[in-house]
């Protein structure tokens, strides 16, 4: 991936920015007012506001070259649907890269969403949040032309093995995941280690009042103030829900124990 500094800028909106943020999202897309309203709500939109992120918009189409504004084209070798034309995804890929200092780009990551790329899980979302700027390339129509991706993506990001019509709800699942880890975000850090997924197993089972609701009664331990006790009870309540709901966790949970010891 080459930093284009002599291209020209396309058009892309701040949503809101402050001087030095931690992560700052940068969406391409063909339909980017539908991130709008999710980036700038709950816990998205006050990390937004806090200035620990920002999310940019960028619409392929406004570097189209022609009077129709057209994006795609069929594929060579023939086969069903429309591709992403390469000329047309640089070009608003550098127009991007254009705005990113020089000095930025070590830490900063192209992602293609794509249901061909690497799933993603807790450890990846992880790992993307040690970036500065992360370019998230949405999708669509039967797919983008190869060397769009050879010359521009480094990695390839899939939510789950199935198709979507698009690219924009993984960018959004994808932002969402990886925004709640930088620090400052998620108000009590505890509150994410100590979550669903982060040490490869399930969370605990969680009560509030009442302490009776329908016959159904808080287990005594959570009442008994015996933070020892209780911290064992949850440490084996994580152990025998992921063994029971998600055996697929628990084979790797325990081989990575059995490796450990
Ligand atoms: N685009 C279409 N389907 C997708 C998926 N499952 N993950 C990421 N991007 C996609």
């Amino acid at each position: 991936m080459v930093h284009p500094r002599s291209f020209e800028s396309g058009q892309s909106s701040k949503l809101l920015s402050r001087s030095e943020p931690v992560l700052q999202f940068h969406l391409i897309s063909l339909f980017p007012e539908v991130f709008k309203t999710v980036l700038e709500s709950s816990l998205l939109g006050k990390a937004q506001k806090k200035g620990l992120v920002t999310y940019s918009l960028t619409q392929i189409r406004d570097f189209a070259r022609d009077k129709h504004r057209t994006v795609d084209d069929t594929p060579f070798g023939g086969s069903e649907g429309m591709l992403l034309k390469p000329d047309i995804l640089c070009d608003a890929w550098e127009s991007v890269m254009q705005k990113v200092p020089v000095e930025e780009t070590p830490k900063l990551k192209t992602i293609l969403l794509s249901p061909q790329g690497r799933l993603l899980d807790q450890a990846l979302a992880r790992e993307l949040a040690q970036s500065t700027h992360l370019i998230l390339v949405c999708g669509h129509y039967e797919g983008v032309d190869e060397r769009f991706i050879e010359l521009c993506v480094d990695q390839e990001v899939s939510i789950g093995d199935y198709v979507l019509t698009g690219g924009e709800l993984p960018a959004l699942v994808l932002v969402d995941a990886v925004t709640r880890l930088v620090p400052g975000v998620v108000g009590n850090e505890r509150s994410i280690t100590e979550e669903s997924l982060e040490n490869g197993l399930l969370k605990y089972p969680q009560y509030t009042r009442p302490r009776e609701f329908r016959d159904l009664k808080v287990p005594d331990v959570l009442l008994s103030g015996d933070h020892g006790a209780i911290g064992a009870w949850r440490q084996n309540q994580m152990l025998d829900r992921t063994e029971k709901k998600r055996p697929d966790l628990w084979q790797k949970f325990s081989l990575k124990s059995k490796s450990r010891r």
